[in-house]
């Protein structure tokens, strides 16, 4: 294994029971090495295992076959000290804001989370600092979730991600939920912030006219299965799985812009 790998997974399998009594594989024999640095996108259908690739990838669900390193490490031999520094290295942003920030809390309480360690006026500054970098207006702090439009929710739970400093980010289909044009400026966002994150990151997404916006690096899954990996170029004017040539051709928004 190289000393420059964040994630390698070996022969990895998730089962889930299906009808019958039978194991379906949400994610089929997957072997892939994701090196620090790299913007990585996984693309594949809808019930590809996409989703859950990205939960075995952060932690919240175990392998039921194989096996996950981080940092050369096996992910299922962690003791709670490797699985706190983890969560402070890697940060997910999920497909749903709504589902994934506390009702209960306002903005800055849900931003306070993520800045622990700095308190008073540094804090302050930290939180400041964070809602200009994903262009919230501070008059948001006091307001609870549900009084956000779903764009500015997608922002806040990208501002408490960056909060905890990650070194990597996952983002599972970050911006499917809201309209067009809210779509358009959170995928500005991403892409001012990729010099940021020098740690690279996975962007999961159904849509590969997306992918191809933010990611250096394509990974192709289709029934659990990894079908293609190769970078951008390859992919989308030279890929060699009929399965990714279809994918391609069949975006909307062919041919792509870089
Ligand atoms: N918790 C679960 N229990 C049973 N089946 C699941 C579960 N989560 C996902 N699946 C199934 O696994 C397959 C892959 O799902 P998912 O990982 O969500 O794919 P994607 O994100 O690419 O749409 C789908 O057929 C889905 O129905
Ligand atoms: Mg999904």
């Amino acid at each position: 294994m190289s000393s420059d790998s964040v994630f390698q997974l070996k022969q990895v399998f998730k089962a889930y029971p299906s009808k019958g009594g039978k194991k379906f594989h949400a994610v089929d024999g997957v072997d892939l090495e994701l090196k620090w640095g790299v913007a990585y996108a996984l693309v594949g259908e809808s019930g590809s295992g996409k989703t859950t690739f990205g939960r075995l990838l952060s932690g919240m669900i175990p392998p039921t076959e194989g096996e996950i390193f981080f940092e050369g490490k096996k992910m299922r031999d962690w003791m709670r000290r490797d699985r706190r520094k983890f969560c402070k290295k890697v940060q997910v942003i999920f497909q749903n804001p709504y589902l994934s920030l506390d009702p209960k809390w306002n903005i800055r309480e849900i931003l306070e989370e993520g800045t622990l360690g700095a308190w008073g006026r540094g804090r302050k500054r930290k939180i400041e600092v964070i809602l200009e970098r994903v262009c919230l207006p501070k008059d948001c702090l006091p307001k609870k979730p549900h009084a956000l439009s779903g764009g500015e929710r997608q922002r806040v739970a990208i501002a408490r991600a960056l909060l905890m400093e990650p070194e990597f980010l996952i983002l599972d289909e970050p911006t499917s939920q809201l309209d067009v044009s809210t779509q358009a400026d959170i995928m500005n966002l991403l892409r001012d912030l990729r010099p940021t994150l020098t740690g690279g990151l996975l962007f999961i997404t159904h849509d590969i006219a997306l992918a191809s916006q933010l990611a250096e690096v394509f990974i192709v899954m289709r029934h659990g299965k990894i079908v293609e990996k190769g970078l951008k170029k390859e992919i989308l004017f030279s890929a060699q799985a009929p399965y990714t040539q279809q994918l391609v051709s069949a975006s909307p928004a062919w041919p792509p812009v870089f």
